[in-house]
């Protein structure tokens, strides 16, 4: 559902294991990652830190609540602009994303601003740290809606945590599923069931591959998968369009962001 298509593909809505999603979307990161950047790079800003494509920051949202002296990690951080953002306001942020080239946007920034994110190359189902390593985990459109195997994931996170440790993730708002990825008028029509979870899977026509794949959670299944990682769910932002925002992002635009919710943020924390 990213605005990114850069192959002629076909779209289709097909069970993906997490072996292929994984295989579809390192490449799919790595070949998109140079207009990624370049198209959306200033609106994130170098050491920013935005939560979705309403432009929410976290200084105005406050989600993670102050870092001063914690272990944040970023699950799915591209070129680390939110770690960024941590270690400017004196947090120990790491970051991690399955993309190689991310990555290296990741290190340009480092150089470019003189605040580096210690980063690493793995996946959100197999986090490679400790148990009990990290004060705060996060995701800023990250990892979790690319993973099919969800469970694995937030599992992972819990690991990673300290007792009472923070989660907090933005996806693509639920209800959004039933509606076409289109920031026009046809974005506003229903066409699919909310309950329908089987993903969204891009294939490449020349060579028949699955190149992208987005997972659909519904706001349900989220609680019930926090609940039974023993994460108590503390919050529900569900950020409105900004009066004087008109950015286009892919299928978010003011036309569908004064009706309906593009971006869910989750927040939610392991028992003390
Ligand atoms: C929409 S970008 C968001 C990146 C960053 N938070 C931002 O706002 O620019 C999603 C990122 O998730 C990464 N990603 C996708 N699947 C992943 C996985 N299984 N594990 C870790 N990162 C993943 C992609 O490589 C990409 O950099």
């Amino acid at each position: 559902m990213e605005d990114h298509q850069p192959q002629s593909v076909r779209v289709e809505r097909r069970p993906v294991s997490e072996r292929e999603s994984r295989r579809a979307n390192g490449p799919d990161w790595d070949r998109y990652a140079d207009e990624y950047q370049a198209t959306h790079g200033a609106f994130l800003g170098d050491a920013g830190f935005v939560w979705g494509p309403e432009g929410h920051t976290e200084d105005e949202l406050r989600v993670l609540g102050d870092v001063t002296g914690l272990d944040v990690l970023e699950v799915g951080s591209g070129a680390g602009q939110c770690s960024r953002w941590v270690r400017t306001h004196g947090g120990r942020g790491i970051g991690l994303d399955l993309s190689h080239r991310q990555l290296q946007h990741s290190l340009r920034l480092d150089a470019e601003t003189g605040v580096a994110v210690p980063s690493v190359r793995a996946t959100a189902t197999a986090l490679p740290f400790a148990s009990g390593s990290f004060d705060v985990v996060f995701c800023s459109f990250g990892a979790l809606q690319f993973v099919s195997e969800i469970d694995t994931a937030v599992a992972e996170t819990a690991r990673v945590l300290r007792p009472g440790g923070r989660f907090a993730f933005s996806v693509t708002h639920p209800t959004r599923w039933m509606f076409p990825d289109d920031p026009g008028e046809p974005g506003l029509t229903a066409t699919q069931s909310y309950w329908d979870r089987t993903p969204y899977v891009e294939v490449d026509d020349a060579t028949g591959v699955v190149s992208y794949v987005e997972h659909h959670r519904t706001l349900g299944d989220w609680v019930r998968l926090l609940a039974g990682h023993r994460f108590r769910l503390t919050d529900l932002v569900e950020p409105e369009w900004p009066a004087d925002h008109d950015r286009v992002w892919g299928g978010w635009s003011r036309t569908r962001g004064v009706l309906t919710p593009g971006t869910a943020i989750f927040v939610a924390h392991l028992p003390d």
